[in-house]
């Protein structure tokens, strides 16, 4: 710190929810930066677990403020239920919870787009979450989306409503054959939300340059990884924001001289939910004991994730597009249960050797991958804690993740509880 970016160095689904959680307990500020709740993150402290869509996982520290920044999409409904579970479950969300006015609100009508569009793809579907992120950033870039400050102006507020609702009832209804978006409902839902929401309202740009000045730790945390940018990550299959660690500059309208240090969060295997290229993808069998190992479903949706070998491909793509530091190493207590290990160290294509992650998909469709392979260590290391009491091949494992990356790993997780955590040292 002070400011530290972590980021999704793979497909999403890395543990960072765990990794936030357990830097947050020095942070002062967690500031989440783009995406919706589409993300899952899941902590788990004393036993009790907690999976959190919207509110950055920093919320279970009681002295960290958490903030919800402009790059965001928010669904009221999640955000108010996710609310009362935490208060429910004795964590107050008074006085340190924020959302920026410049975030942009979920409607109804985005939920019903994103099933409809991801139907008329057919085969080419995305796979998506279904919670509205891709038509909700769709009405933000053609200028046509309601922000939370528009809440603000009751009447500016119906009157976009109302534009939106026709233009969208065209769609939805005239061409789909879908029942007519309900007017009344909407409108009532949202000015109750609207009273609920007022005093979490505010300028997250100010705060957090005022949290940097006064030399406050502040970590961004991103949702979903790399490989699921809408620039950066395996188009058309990624989602609709930017999960990469430039995401938080505009996120939260923090200049990018502020930040420190990015922290790339990879999981010791690779793993990705809906559709898509992916190179170091198990068979069928593997696929199912590591699934079933680390309970591989996602957090949002409850879908089986398709998991692999590490892929050192994807892991310095991310290092050079998030100009990550230093990693955190999750998951590494599934992998005990393998006589050998595989590490993707590049791609074979047409006969080449490949080094860099690939731009077009088809190419990445044809790559083969080009493995190492290493020594299991077949026993459990999920109550080790120090670095040094790892079985050997594990620190190997470790230390040639950091040699063909040429990026240090500071933090291993051995489990899912916070505790279950290796510093190594360097941290
Ligand atoms: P969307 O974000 O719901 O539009 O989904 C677009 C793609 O991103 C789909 O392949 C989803 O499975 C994937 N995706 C979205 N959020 C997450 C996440 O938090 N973890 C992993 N994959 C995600």
């Amino acid at each position: 710190m002070p400011v530290t970016v972590i980021v999704g160095s793979q497909w999403g689904d890395e543990g960072k929810g765990k990794i936030v959680d357990l830097v947050s307990q020095s942070a002062d500020v967690v500031a989440r930066y783009q995406g919706g709740a589409n993300a899952g993150h899941t902590v788990v402290v004393a036993g009790k677990k907690r999976v959190l869509h919207l509110i950055p996982s920093g919320i279970l520290n009681p002295d960290c403020v958490c903030l919800l920044g402009s790059g965001m999409v928010i669904d009221p409904a999640l955000m108010l239920d996710e609310i009362d579970q935490l208060e429910k479950g004795g964590v107050s969300v008074d006085g340190r919870l924020f959302v920026s006015h410049r975030a942009h609100l979920i409607m109804p009508y985005h939920k019903t787009l994103d099933a409809l569009n991801e139907k008329s793809l057919g085969s080419r579907a995305i796979g998506v979450t279904g919670r509205g992120i891709g038509p909700a950033y769709t009405d933000k870039y053609t200028r046509i989306g309601i922000r939370i400050v528009d809440l603000l102006d009751r009447d500016l507020f119906i009157e976009k409503l109302d534009a939106n609702i026709r233009a969208k009832n065209r769609i939805i209804h005239e061409l789909m054959g879908e029942p007519e978006i309900d007017r009344e409902a909407v409108i009532k839902y949202y000015l109750d939300f609207d009273r609920r929401i007022d005093p979490l309202v505010k300028d997250v740009s100010i705060y957090l340059n005022d949290a940097v000045d006064a030399g406050k730790q502040v970590l961004c945390e991103g949702a979903q990884g790399t490989l699921l940018d809408v620039d950066w990550g395996t188009y058309p299959f990624v989602t609709s924001s930017h999960p990469t660690a430039g995401g938080a500059v505009i996120g939260l309208g923090i200049g990018p001289t502020a930040i420190t240090k990015v922290l790339g969060v990879v999981k010791a295997y690779t793993t990705r939910v809906g559709q898509g290229p992916f190179p170091t993808e198990f068979d069928e069998t593997l696929n199912r004991k590591i699934r079933d190992a680390g309970d591989e479903y996602g957090a949002t949706t409850g879908r089986a994730r398709r998991c692999g070998w590490f892929d050192a491909v994807i892991a310095r793509y991310a290092a050079r597009i998030n100009g990550v530091g230093a990693w955190a190493l999750t998951k590494l207590d599934v992998l005990s249960d393998l006589d050998t290990l595989q590490i993707c160290v590049a791609y074979e294509y047409n006969g080449r050797r490949i080094e860099h992650f690939p731009a077009e998909l088809r190419i990445l469709e044809s790559c083969r991958p080009i493995y190492e392979e290493m020594p299991g260590w077949r026993v459990p290391i999920s109550d080790t804690r120090n670095f040094e009491d790892l079985p050997a091949a594990a620190q190997r494992y470790i230390r040639r993740i950091e040699e063909i990356t040429n990026r240090p790993v500071e933090i291993i997780s051995v489990g899912s509880e916070r505790s279950q955590t290796i510093l190594k040292a360097g941290v």
